[in-house]
């Protein structure tokens, strides 16, 4: 079953003490297929089971039907695999906003098609060098619905991208774009003023970006 992430659907907030919130995403509504269960804890509403969830350092994420609750670890989101059949019921992720984001790595890329010598391994070559002369940009063709992606070593959570945009000219062909993951959109970028560097939200789980 793939992993459909339903962005901002439902976001379940659980207020544990006066400053920390942890808040769970909705990962699949009505879904008929679950992660593996890590432990079932009968006759708990939709907000007892995240907070059960919450206090768990190990529990990633839970499914809840009406009467029934099921925690799941980080490994039963990492890969959809394992996911089994059940009854139909609401699957969350957590989305824990206390601790500071991992910066993730590319590690591989591909594009639709290559300008020149700009291959699309420039735009994660570690220069951030924004001038399109000095040789660390990557460059598609220029017809329409032209794409790039790259691979993360392992399925995560991803927050935001961060784009550092060509600058010496044309920023602007870069106003509107469809962000996705695992070639589900996480955000619709459609802007009015071209932006150098921007962190776009995504809230998505996935390895290809
Ligand atoms: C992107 O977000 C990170 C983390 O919040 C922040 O440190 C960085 O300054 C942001 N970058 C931009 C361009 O807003």
């Amino acid at each position: 079953m793939k992993l459909i992430l339903l962005l901002l659907c439902t976001i379940l907030e659980v207020p544990l003490a006066m400053t920390v919130h942890i808040q769970f995403m909705a990962v699949e509504l009505r879904s008929i297929s679950t992660p593996a269960a890590m432990e079932s804890a009968p006759g708990l509403g939709r907000m007892k089971c995240a907070e059960l969830c919450s206090v768990r350092p190990a529990c990633f994420g839970f499914s809840w039907l009406q009467g029934l609750c099921r925690l799941f670890d980080w490994l039963a989101f990492s890969s959809t695999d394992g996911w089994q059949f059940s009854e139909s019921c609401d699957v969350y992720a957590r989305i824990d906003d206390s601790q500071p984001p991992t910066q993730l790595k590319l590690e591989s890329c591909s594009q639709s098609s290559t300008y020149g010598s700009n291959v699309c391994g420039r735009a994660i070559d570690g220069n951030r060098n924004q001038k399109y002369g000095a040789g660390s940009c990557a460059h598609t063709g220029i017809k329409p619905f032209e794409w790039w992606e790259g691979q993360l070593a392992a399925p995560s959570l991803v927050s935001y991208v961060t784009i550092y945009n060509r600058q010496d000219c044309c920023a602007e062909r870069l106003n509107k774009f469809s962000l996705q993951v695992d070639g589900v959109e996480c955000n619709r970028v459609s802007l009015t003023v071209p932006f150098s560097v921007a962190n776009f939200s995504c809230n998505a789980f996935g390895s290809r970006v």
